[in-house]
């Protein structure tokens, strides 16, 4: 049998069918056909499902994971994002046992696993790369970890046609992969992991060689699925909107640790850090650096040629970083405190909202706001006009620390 070598395994130097092997569970037939087939009712979220602590990592001389603390409960939809290159993988590779860990240890299901092999920690992956065997249909392809797990036909049988039915692949079934188009290719990639019942089910960056329409109609489809059947999902990304859209809870990683983890909403609406502050959000937040200046009535930052009041905790004179949500922004209202005047250069209209690009007078920096409704109707480019933005709005941030100041 012929494999396809997938760039997402290059790191354990394993093709899919290989690692496919690595992960099945020891199970016995007689174990398999007890196994429930129905879909089990959405339930509320349960205890620990898989939990890492104080895990480190390092590829010779350079650390890689750096201490990383992570718990997921069951039922939960638990998103790892981040840049690349900050051990996103490493991080998802080492709770399926694929990379060894130097220290901390790795918990699933109540069980330390740290020194357990794939397959004995149950779980399964879904990767970036498709890694579909090419000379077998779609049926065959999602057969195949069943089969290799000696699960008996009559039960391979059900379980294929229940995930092929969850994922719209029917038709196909009778297909070779060749025959397919990525979309559809990567949800025989999903449908293979699915139609096993795992601990956990682990999808590396799954929908980044679709094109824009089907990520954002298979991200979708995920979500669905594992509200469907109750699973356990550990989900890595770096594209925040996927992140802020799939997640319970996500954790946002730097350089080998967790930078802040939480609710989608709590992360986007307090970013513990500079990082978290640019990397959650889109369009990204404007960011200003200034001095804050207290007053009677909390302080005030000149920041980059606006003016900017805030009720965050700062000491006169403060070294700090000014964070403006673009959808925060608006023109100033009649007799408030404005930030002052900003010079229109872009307008890019969206249908519903649009993205107003302009510069601060006072000192050329550039400023992103989001407007809809009459404000955005109003706004033109060549335009001046004077933004405002609510104090409680504001986030603020200690310039040398890059920590968030305030509640
Ligand atoms: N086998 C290896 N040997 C040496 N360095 C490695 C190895 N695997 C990964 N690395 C390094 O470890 C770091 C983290 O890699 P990892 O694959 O976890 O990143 P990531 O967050 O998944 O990034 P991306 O979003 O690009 O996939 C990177 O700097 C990478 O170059
Ligand atoms: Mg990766």
């Amino acid at each position: 049998m012929r494999a396809i070598s997938g760039r997402a395994f290059g790191c354990v130097g394993l093709d899919a069918p290989m690692l496919d092997a690595h992960l099945a569970p020891v199970v016995s037939s007689a174990a398999a056909v007890q196994t429930p087939l129905t879909v089990p009712p959405i339930k509320a979220l349960g205890g620990e499902r898989c939990a890492l602590t104080g895990v480190t990592k390092s590829y010779g001389a350079t650390p890689i994971l750096k201490g990383v603390d992570f718990d997921v409960r069951e039922g939960e939809f638990a998103v790892l994002v981040g840049p690349s290159g900050c051990g996103k993988s490493t991080t998802l590779r080492a709770i399926a046992g694929l990379e060894s860990v130097d220290a901390g240890v790795v918990r699933i299901a109540g069980r330390d696993v740290t020194h357990a092999p794939p397959q004995e920690r149950d779980i399964a992956m879904v990767f970036q790369s498709y890694a579909l065997y090419p000379h077998l249909s779609v049926r065959d392809n999602l057969a195949f970890g069943l089969r290799m797990r000696k699960t008996p036909e009559r039960e391979i049988a059900v379980r294929v046609d229940e995930v092929s039915k969850m994922l719209g692949l029917d038709p196909y079934l009778d297909r070779k992969p060749k025959a397919l188009s990525g979309g559809q290719r990567q949800r025989v990639a999903m449908g293979r992991a699915l139609a096993r019942r795992a601990q956990a089910y682990l999808y590396d960056e799954p929908l980044s060689n679709l094109d824009a329409a089907l990520r954002s109609s298979v991200r979708v489809e995920i979500r669905k699925l594992h509200d469907r059947i109750g699973a356990t999902s550990i989900y890595v990304t770096h594209d925040q909107v996927e992140a802020m859209t799939l997640a319970d809870r996500l954790w946002v990683f730097n350089g080998g640790v967790v930078e802040q983890s939480g609710a989608p909403s709590d992360v986007y609406e307090r970013p513990r850090t500079l990082f978290v502050a640019r990397f959650v959000g889109s369009p990204a937040m404007n960011l200003l650096t200034g001095r804050a200046r207290t007053t009677g009535d909390g302080a005030v930052v000149e920041a980059e040629g606006l003016t900017v009041h805030t009720n965050a905790p700062v000491r006169d004179g403060q070294e700090v970083v000014v964070g403006l949500r673009p959808q925060d922004l608006r023109p100033a209202r009649d007799g408030e405190r404005s930030l002052g005047k900003l010079h229109v250069d872009l307008v890019e209209r969206l249908g519903s909202e649009a993205l107003v690009h302009g510069w601060a007078r006072a000192s050329g920096v550039t400023i992103t706001m989001r407007l809809d409704g009459d404000a955005m109707r109003r706004v033109h480019a060549s335009e001046c006009i004077v933004a405002g933005i609510d104090a409680s709005a504001v986030h603020l941030f200690d310039a040398a620390s890059g920590l968030r100041l305030g509640a």
